[in-house]
Order: structure tokens, then sequence, then C-alpha cells
């Protein structure tokens, strides 16, 4: 596992990458890194199901039956949603972080097919990895804004004024799905279904597997190095 100071100088930073790793484990944290400081895209699946379930589409009527029992939204669906966002012209000059997506090998197979059209490839993909015991603690601290996205934690990481955002002073609220029974569905289902995913990179070279328990500055940097 790497790991850099924060502010040692960063070779030339990637531009295509997905991160992978267990609920908790800071892919949304890092994404929005990597977006204010890259000026990459974030993908992110489940904010785009979280999304639709927001505007009461009926795709987001169909995930929150999955989302809200901590299962996965079928591949099928899934697969469709993020072809179309990677296919959105400008993404080619952005760059983009996949965060939560290929979460199957099959979600996975279908991203090389996607890719393989665009005429991109991965430049990185990144296994976050922590010890459970971190997972669990960073889940249920995890607050959000109900409009920038922003990831606060009532510990490690408190918003200046109790239930309201630093940044653009929008209510915080708590996930449906960060309720323990959930949290526990959905870590016993990334061990099951997605731990196969980073199996799956790692017979290529664009595998990293990184340490994610020190702190987000640390993490970024290895991320970059
Ligand atoms: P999704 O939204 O992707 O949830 P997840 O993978 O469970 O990940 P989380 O968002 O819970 O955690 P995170 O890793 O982003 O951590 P965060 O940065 O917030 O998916 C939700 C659901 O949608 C799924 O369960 C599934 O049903 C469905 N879905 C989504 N994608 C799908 C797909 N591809 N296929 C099928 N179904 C799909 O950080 C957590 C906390 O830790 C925060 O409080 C943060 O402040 C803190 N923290 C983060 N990093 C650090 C650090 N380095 N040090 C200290 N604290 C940190």
């Amino acid at each position: 596992m790497s790991q850099l100071p924060a502010d040692q100088p960063h070779a030339i930073p990637p531009r295509r990458l997905v991160l992978v790793g267990p609920p908790g484990v800071g892919k949304g944290t890092m994404s929005a890194l990597l977006k204010e400081r890259l000026g990459l895209r974030t993908l992110s699946s489940g904010e785009i199901f979280r999304h639709e379930i927001e505007m009461q589409t009926d795709l987001g009527r169909m995930a929150k039956r999955y989302i809200d029992h901590g299962e996965l939204v079928p591949n099928g669906v899934t697969i469709e949603m993020m072809s179309k966002q990677l296919h959105d012209p400008q993404i080619k000059q952005s760059g983009f972080v996949l965060d939560g997506f290929p979460r199957t090998v099959k979600q996975a197979e279908a991203l090389d097919e996607v890719l393989f059209e665009l005429e991109q490839g991965l430049d990185k993909v990144v296994s976050l990895e922590v010890p459970q015991e971190v997972i669990v603690q960073r889940l249920t601290g995890r607050i959000g804004c109900t409009k920038c996205g922003e990831i606060y934690h009532s510990k490690n990481k408190p918003p200046k004024r109790e239930g309201v955002c630093d940044r653009c002073n929008s209510p915080l609220f708590v996930r449906e799905d960060d309720r323990p029974e959930t949290i526990r569905e959905r870590i016993r289902v990334f061990w099951e279904t997605t731990a196969p995913v980073i199996e799956y990179y790692a017979k290529t070279s664009t595998l990293q597997r990184v340490d994610a328990s020190h702190g987000p500055e640390n993490t970024y940097a290895a991320i970059c190095s």
C-alpha cells in the first residue's frame, strides 16, 4: 500500500479513474477532492440513484426497493444508466472518476466494452482499503448535504453549525441506508459481489491498492502518486 505526505509533489495525475471499495471507505470523499482539484467529472452510481429517487422517477422507485435493503440494483439498468453518462461528449475533455461503478464483474466487463467503443482506457483503478471497524464507525457518523453533496462526519468532520452545510448553508441529512442493519448487509454484499471486481482489475496493471485509513489528504496524495 502506498502512502505519500500531502505536501509531496504529485506525478502526472490520472484522468480516468475507478474508485472501488467497501461502503464508507471514502469513495465519495475522494471523488469530491478529485473533482475540486483536478476538474474530473465525478460519476457516482449511488448519487445518480439517489437523485432519481428524489425526483420520483420510475428508475428511482425501482432502485429504492434494492437500496433500502442494502442490495445492489440489477446490472441491466445500472449498466444502461452509467453507459449513458459515459457517452456524454464532455467526458472526453474533463476525464472522469467512477465512484461505486463497476460493482460486479458483469459491470466491469460492460465498462470495458463502453470504453472500447469510446476509444478510451482507464488510467487507474484504485482499491481503497480500511479495516472493517473503521468502516462501521465512518458510516454511523456520516452526514451529507441535501444540496451540494458535501460529506461530513459527526465526530471526524463536523459542520461548523449543527445540521447546516458549511459550503452552501443547506440542511444536512443522514442517508436512509446508513441504518446499522442495512450497513451490515451492504458490507456483506461488498465481500460477496464487489470484491471479485478488485481481482478482475488485479489481472491488469491498472490496479492500485491504497490504505485509506490515514485521513483524506494522505489518501488523496496516495491516489495521485
Ligand atoms: P453508494 O452511494 O455507492 O454507497 P457505498 O458504496 O455504500 O458507499 P458510500 O457512499 O456509503 O461510502 P463512500 O465510500 O462514498 O464513503 P464516504 O466518502 O461517504 O451506493 C448506495 C447504494 O446504491 C448501494 O448499496 C446499491 O444499492 C446502489 N448502487 C450504487 N451503485 C451501484 C452499482 N454499480 N450497481 C448496483 N447497485 C448500485 O465516507 C464515509 C464517511 O467517512 C464520511 O463521513 C467521511 O467524512 C468519512 N471519511 C471518508 N474518508 C475518510 C478518511 N480518509 N479519513 C477519515 N474519514 C473519512
